[in-house]
């Protein structure tokens, strides 16, 4: 191929050969690029990065179209989808049992504290994108992988990578105790010895742990979350103005909100991790990760490398994404988001059989 280039066209045509090489290199490096950065973790048993590609090829563009909707009218919301997803995957995986309303079985997850400040309005959002999808596909795409897909359409349209989504989730039939939640759930006065011991139970390492409390790039936080640090005295690991700006935001008992990055609130982005360097995070969560030595330097590499911290984000809920998650035959795919399919009273219990035999045929 090549000396027939030189052969027939002389110099010119090897100049264009070399352009050609040249743009043909640079296409298969950023091929090369994008896989290596954003796709490289395995799917799970049973999940699927092209799930739904025959059941309902046009999921992930309706989800995106009407989240960018969503965000337009308030950004804040990204914020509540993305932490909803890691509060549904931390107890007892993701299987939406979140979403669950309580039952006489006892109170769900929702009542439980870490989740009383999620956003109700994510829920709505979720069981809004469940009407469209199902709309338009018929009763094929969990709340599990909804909640997947709207946590990475939040990253996202909040400025952060884009990334794909292994599917396939099932919807769980129960809802862990209040007891499981706060058990998974760490608390934001949590040290980083703590956080690390306790997600190491969940196959998540140190540059998970620092990448994933990247989330709180974007966001608000309650000041009961944080008050802790500035009364009945000031952490000394926080800076004295920063605690003053809180304090004048948090006088005691005071259930205001604040940013969580102080520098760009709504942008997804590394400067987070400038915020802890400058000793500005609001948890001890946040903050001990500057001061623990098995996290600092991660803190230090994600405040000046954007694209790394992308890269080990992507990594890191791609894996948190995949935690326990139910499939095949287990579970359900619910036909609303906070009940299961068995106390749906518009929902036939006839057609829970039908559609689990259906479910099972299809696999
Ligand atoms: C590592 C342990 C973590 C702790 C201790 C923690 C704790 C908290 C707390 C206390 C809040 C504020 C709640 C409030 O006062 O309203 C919060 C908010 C938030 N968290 Fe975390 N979190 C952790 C991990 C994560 C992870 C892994 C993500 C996502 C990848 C995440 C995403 C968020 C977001 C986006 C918000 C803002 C929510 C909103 O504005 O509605 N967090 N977190």
């Amino acid at each position: 191929m090549v000396s027939c280039l030189g052969d027939k066209d002389g110099n010119a045509n090897g100049l264009g050969f070399l352009f050609l090489l040249a743009l043909s290199l640079l296409f298969i490096s950023s091929q090369l690029y994008v896989s290596a950065t954003y796709s490289t973790v395995p799917a799970v048993k049973g999940l699927e990065y092209n799930f739904y590609h025959s059941s309902c090829p046009k999921l992930e563009t309706v989800v995106r179209k009407h989240l960018k909707k969503v965000f337009k009218e308030d950004v804040g919301q990204a914020a509540g989808l993305l932490r909803l997803h890691f509060h549904d995957c931390f107890v007892q995986g993701c299987d939406a049992s979140v979403l669950l309303d309580g039952s006489a079985s006892g109170p769900s997850e929702q009542d439980a504290p870490p989740n009383l400040s999620l956003r109700s309005k994510a829920f709505e959002i979720i069981d809004d994108l469940r009407k469209l999808v199902h709309d338009k596909c018929g009763r094929v795409v969990s709340c599990a992988d909804l909640t997947a897909l709207a946590a990475r359409d939040s990253v996202h349209l909040s400025g952060g990578p884009d990334y794909e989504v292994p599917l396939g989730r099932r919807d769980g039939l129960n809802f862990a105790t209040t007891e499981a939640t706060l058990q998974n759930l760490p608390a934001p006065s949590s040290n980083a010895d703590s956080l690390l011991t306790a997600l190491a139970t969940k196959n998540l390492d140190a540059t998970d742990v620092v990448a994933l409390s990247g989330g709180h790039t974007i966001g608000l936080s309650h000041c009961s979350s944080f008050s802790d640090r500035l009364y009945p005295s000031e952490d000394p690991t926080m800076d004295a103005e920063f605690a003053q700006d809180l304090k004048n935001i948090c006088p005691p008992n005071s259930n205001n909100t604040t940013p969580q990055d102080v520098i760009t609130p709504n942008l997804f982005d590394n400067s987070y991790y400038v915020d802890l360097i400058n000793r500005q995070g609001l948890f001890t969560s946040d903050q001990d990760l500057f001061t623990d030595t098995r996290t600092k330097e991660i803190v230090q590499d994600f405040a000046s490398d954007q694209e790394l911290f992308f890269e080990k984000f992507v990594l890191a809920m791609t894996k948190m994404g995949q935690l326990s998650v139910l499939a095949g035959s287990e579970g359900e795919i619910r036909a609303d988001c906070s009940l299961r399919n068995a106390d749906n009273p518009s929902f036939p219990a006839s057609v829970v059989v039908d559609s689990d035999v259906e479910s099972k045929s299809e696999l």
